[in-house]
């Protein structure tokens, strides 16, 4: 740990961030461990007062909106890429093209590029199930490995997933399904899972930890969020969709009108970099990085590995689509009895 802060030192010096003052203000949809690591290093070597806050990607996006006018928040921190192109539409970020891009990964740069330079891609991650593999023995289920391995009825009212209008991951359920199987099959198949889905939550990242703990057999996850739990011991597996899957582009955004701009745009740089990104494992987060130069765990789901579809970013970023497929998921899914 000793080694990362000061990788994390030299990183924060290397982009002009040292020795500051003042403060900064953070929305972060990562999870916390992850935030409170960022928070406390950046200010430990800076001097920077870090307020950091933890929402989910719709959630992030609904607050944003809400300060349009009077801006609290600085800088938004992670969460999926879907939500900050859609700030990055309604002119809620700040363009800017950081001095880091051309070590960024080109899905990296394409979310920058998408948006007019007003998010940017910190990590990636695929999209799947977690399952508890105990449960599963003791219910002589095979684990899911498709989409339609959902709709088995051994898995009623077993199956968790979050609410898409706060949460990202979620939603990028919802983009996946309509651009892999033509929106009305989509809607049909979500309709058939309903019945099978014991609770929708808040927090993308409910449903795995509910599986760890044995409330719940399935869930649908980012994968690296179930090689979190994994890593704590619980026991958890993983798997991709035989169909295929999307996967996230989790992004960072600077606020427009923010009143400590240019201290959240120092912020922005160390975020960018190889000594800031590893926190992310050392916070057992396993997305996988955005610097090409940053090392990647063992651990990292290896996406080379895994049939991903060819997500259409900026086509389910955009503020109405992602607007009315909510609202549709809203009135003819959520709202059907189980
Ligand atoms: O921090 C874990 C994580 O899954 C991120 O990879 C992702 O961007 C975020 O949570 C999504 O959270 P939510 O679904 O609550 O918006």
């Amino acid at each position: 740990m000793n080694k990362l802060i000061a990788a994390a030192a030299l990183a924060a010096l290397s982009v002009g961030a040292s020795a500051q003052q003042g403060q900064i203000n953070i929305i972060c949809s990562v999870q916390a461990d992850w935030c409170n690591m960022m928070s406390t290093v950046y200010a430990r070597t800076t001097g920077v007062k870090v307020n950091m806050s933890m929402k989910g990607s719709g959630e992030a996006l609904a607050q944003l909106i809400a300060e349009r006018d009077n801006p609290k928040t600085d800088l938004w921190f992670g969460g999926t890429g879907d939500p900050h192109l859609q700030a990055a539409e309604q002119g809620l970020t700040l363009e800017y093209k950081s001095a880091l891009l051309p070590q960024l990964y080109p899905w990296a740069r394409k979310q920058a590029a998408d948006s007019g330079f007003r998010t940017v891609g910190v990590y990636l991650g695929p999209l799947g199930f977690g399952f508890n593999k105990e449960l599963l023995a003791k219910k002589k289920a095979r684990a899911p490995a498709a989409w339609a391995d959902l709709l088995r009825p051994e898995f009623k009212g077993e199956v968790q997933m979050a609410n898409p209008a706060s949460s990202g991951t979620a939603y990028t359920m919802i983009a996946t399904l309509v651009q892999l199987m033509g929106e009305d099959k989509a809607f049909d198949y979500m309709k058939a899972l309903h019945k099978n889905i014991g609770a929708y939550t808040r927090s993308g990242t409910a449903p795995v930890k509910a599986v760890a703990r044995g409330e719940t057999a399935v869930s649908i996850s980012f994968v690296h969020d179930v090689t979190t739990e994994a890593t704590q011991g619980f026991p958890v597996g993983s798997a991709t969709p035989a169909e295929g899957t999307g996967a996230e582009i989790g992004s960072m955004s600077l606020i427009k009108g923010a009143r400590n701009a240019e201290t959240a745009k120092k912020f922005y740089e160390w975020a960018l970099t190889p000594g800031a990104q590893q926190f992310g494992v050392a916070a057992r987060q396993f997305q996988l990085p955005s610097n090409a130069g940053t090392p990647v765990d063992a651990r990292v789901p290896n996406i080379k590995s895994i049939k991903l579809i060819n997500y259409d970013y900026a086509k389910y970023g955009a503020s109405a689509e992602r607007r009315r497929l909510i609202a549709k998921w809203e009135r003819e899914v959520n709202s059907l009895p189980k």
